[in-house]
């Protein structure tokens, strides 16, 4: 692979520790994919944070590259294991606590933006069309590729933060014109009422297109809410991080239609949606906010609970920084007032919570199948959430 001069000081060790085992890790990927070179990408998300997903090992090979890794580009942070703030509020144990904080000092020291958040496209990191950039986190890569037009691969934890020390990815996959292309189409022959209904379109079109590109036709209008928890599901029940929507993704023009087709009824998306979900009575734990919530979000939200009291245990996931709007906008006030929570920095999927909960009631198709695990799940509008949860 070829290497400028300033790559090569890199790799020879001339920037430092950290900035050579960086590049050694993409060299070491540029080959698998057999990629000519590296280019240089305007921003990264890094994941790889949560204690509960990295362990020792990873909490080890981070603060290794704390040590003198200074990051070169705009990087900005996935959800963490616990709220960085309310951990104890949220009864997340001590030594697990101490472990995570350790995690987000290392990655501060790098120069990494501390925004936990799987929404950073919610909070000013919103790379333009056609903008080179390296992320990880699924649903931030597919909303990255799919709704901003950007080009990123799916990165794991060491290639994303690799590329946020050398300011570089190497040049291969969705990076590329011609990995682009879309294979198969999928005709949506009904009305989509809410984001859980784009989450079970996610389902249908990840099972039908697997590692291929959709090409999406029959959306009339989407908010930005519908779209990230399309990008969730469809690359968590797929694998693809890239789809394309007529009139919305751009660049969707460029393309002939593929031949490959499905189409999807009515009665797919119910079908869909009981495959999700699991049966249960009443959930004992409702959770909105995979991927993180906007603020929007939370306006329907705390409008909902006003004068009603919360009865089962709510949490609204979002990052730090949606969560100061809310609460210069009295959302979390009212929020808190009826007795839900909102908490920052963390997910259901990435906090240590087995054995807390026995039922998730969630508006993310996303969540249920990562949650599976641990409870029972069900998938639900946010109103049928907010209503089980002030029953
Ligand atoms: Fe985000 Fe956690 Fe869902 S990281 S996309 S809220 S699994």
């Amino acid at each position: 692979m070829y290497l400028t001069k300033e790559e090569e000081r890199m790799l020879n060790g001339e920037f430092g520790f950290a900035t050579q085992k960086a590049m050694e890790i993409l060299v070491a990927l540029g080959k698998i994919y057999d990629a000519e070179r590296l280019i240089r990408v305007s921003s990264v998300q890094v994941a790889g944070v949560s204690y509960k997903t990295i362990g020792e090992a990873g909490l080890e090979f981070i603060e290794d590259m704390a040590k003198d890794g200074r990051v070169r580009v705009k990087a900005t942070l996935n959800p963490a294991g616990i709220d960085l703030k309310d951990w104890r509020k949220f009864g997340f144990p001590e030594d697990f606590a101490e472990k995570q904080l350790r995690i987000i000092k290392a990655y501060e020291r790098m120069g990494i933006e501390i925004t936990c958040t799987c929404t950073p496209y919610l909070i000013g990191n919103l790379p333009k069309e056609g903008e080179h950039v390296a992320w990880s986190e699924s649903s931030a890569v597919t909303y990255a590729n799919s709704i901003l037009g950007a080009r990123t691969n799916r990165e794991g934890g060491p290639s994303a933060l690799a590329a946020a020390l050398t300011g570089r990815t190497p040049l291969y996959g969705l990076h590329l014109d011609e990995e682009r292309i879309p294979d198969v189409l999928v005709e949506v022959k009904t009305f989509l009422r809410d984001a859980s209904d784009f989450g079970a379109l996610g389902y249908l079109i990840g099972e039908f297109a697997r590692n291929k590109i959709a090409f999406i036709k029959g959306i009339k209008k989407a908010s930005v809410e519908e779209l990230k928890s399309l990008s969730a599901s469809t690359v968590t029940y797929g694998s693809k991080p890239l789809f394309y929507i007529e009139k919305i993704t751009p660049g969707w023009d460029k393309f002939e239609l593929p031949k490959e087709k499905t189409e999807v009824t009515e009665e797919d998306l119910r079908e869909a949606r009981e495959k999700i979900s699991d049966y249960f009575e009443e959930p004992d734990f409702v959770c909105i906010g995979c991927p993180h919530t906007s603020i929007e979000e939370i306006k329907k939200i705390a409008n909902f609970l006003k004068n009603k009291e919360v009865r089962t245990e709510l949490w609204i996931a979002t990052s730090r920084k949606v969560k100061e709007t809310s609460d210069k906008l009295s959302y979390t006030e009212m929020i808190e007032n009826a007795g839900g929570k909102i908490i920052c920095d963390t997910c259901m999927v990435v906090a240590p919570l087995e054995n807390r909960f026995k039922a998730l009631l969630t508006n993310s198709a996303k969540a249920c199948y990562y949650c599976r695990s641990k409870m029972k799940v069900k998938l639900a509008s946010l109103k049928e959430c907010l209503e089980a949860a002030t029953r």
